[in-house]
């Protein structure tokens, strides 16, 4: 049977039948927001190539935190913008149990318990050439000598309080290596979140940015993230995360990537984040200031691809905005 009897624009005729039919929701819950550490007491500083986000100090953070818990977020995600003279070669500073970010996760978790913490595991924030390891005199970064210190830099993060690792730096084995520190060191129950499909992406600029390494970066890092013509690697990135003992995984960037979401979704059954990242955030303000599109709308839409795409939730810089908007 089909027209007339079929019509499929009978079911969008009216807002309350669209909403009875939408096929995929999208809540607060599914929003993790990421924000920016920096040293001070009240301070501020808003980030030139990501307008609309800020570094904030320590008590900054924590009322984005009150912030998040009030719009009904589950969870933060943190990374500092570690002062120049503490960065050194090795980026020994991930290791210091009184660095920004292990007292930021501390902050918040005595004044905000009811949200999740999840924290970043690479070097590059520490690192004095930007890169996410060790880097040997040829300018390669190393994969197990890096491990060794992801594996410190994680359990560090934990006894400041973490509730999600999210090793970010793509060394190989670092999954299984962090997973049985975690459990030797009794944090049983801190998740580990993957970045399993990371790719080397030009759309990472305005973060770099945001934690002072893009002037520092030499090089790219296309030696350990993944080929962006690459999809059937994305897979065994992921099945090995898995078997390593990922609880959850992401792909990254997000939108320009949500092939992989979807493919992963439907190897592997597992939740899956995306992490619409800097610049994807970046483009869509610019979009906006130019007058191509309503902020607002390309904000939700975007969430609602990823969801539909498959995504248990998502990274953005617009949790809380989207929060609002969701909350009408
Ligand atoms: C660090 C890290 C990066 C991002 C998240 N963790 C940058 C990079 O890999 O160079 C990018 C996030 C964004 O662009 O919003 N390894």
């Amino acid at each position: 049977m089909s027209y007339p009897a079929i019509r499929l624009r009978r079911t969008r005729a009216s807002a309350w039948s669209r909403r009875l039919h939408a096929e995929t929701v999208l809540t607060p819950a599914d929003l993790i927001w990421p924000l920016f550490v920096c040293e001070g007491d009240g301070v501020e500083e808003p980030i030139a190539s990501l307008p609309g986000v800020s570094r904030w100090s320590v008590d900054g953070i924590v009322a984005r935190g009150r912030e998040a818990r009030d719009l009904g977020i589950p969870c933060v995600a943190l990374f500092p913008n570690t002062p120049p003279a503490l960065k050194t070669e090795d980026g020994r500073e991930a290791l210091n149990p009184d660095n920004l970010m292990c007292r930021a996760t501390a902050a918040l978790k005595a004044a905000v318990p009811e949200i999740g913490v999840l924290t970043d595991v690479a070097l590059d924030p520490y690192t004095s050439h930007g890169h996410d390891g060790l880097v040997d005199a040829a300018g390669y970064v190393v994969n197990d000598a890096t491990a060794d210190l992801l594996i410190a830099q994680a359990l560090n993060q934990a006894a400041a309080g973490a509730d999600i690792i999210a090793p970010s730096d793509m060394m190989d084995g670092r999954v299984g290596l962090i997973r049985a520190a975690l459990e030797g060191a009794g944090h049983h129950n801190v998740q580990i979140m993957s970045y399993a499909a990371k790719y080397a992406s030009a759309f990472y600029g305005p973060f770099r940015d945001a934690v002072g390494s893009r002037g520092l970066l030499k090089g790219d890092k296309k030696t350990y993230q993944m080929d962006h013509a690459n999809t059937d690697e994305a897979l065994r990135e992921v099945a090995l995360d898995l078997a390593e003992g990922a609880d959850t995984v992401m792909v990254k960037p997000g939108l320009p990537y949500l092939d992989i979401v979807r493919r992963v979704k439907e190897r592997f059954d597992v939740p899956v984040f995306a992490y619409q990242v800097s610049g994807e955030y970046a483009m869509i303000e610019a979009a906006a200031v130019a007058g191509a599109g309503d902020r607002d709308a390309l904000v939700l839409e975007t969430m609602m691809a990823f969801k539909r795409a498959g995504c248990s939730g998502v990274l953005t810089y617009y949790a809380a905005h989207a929060a609002r908007l969701l909350a009408g």
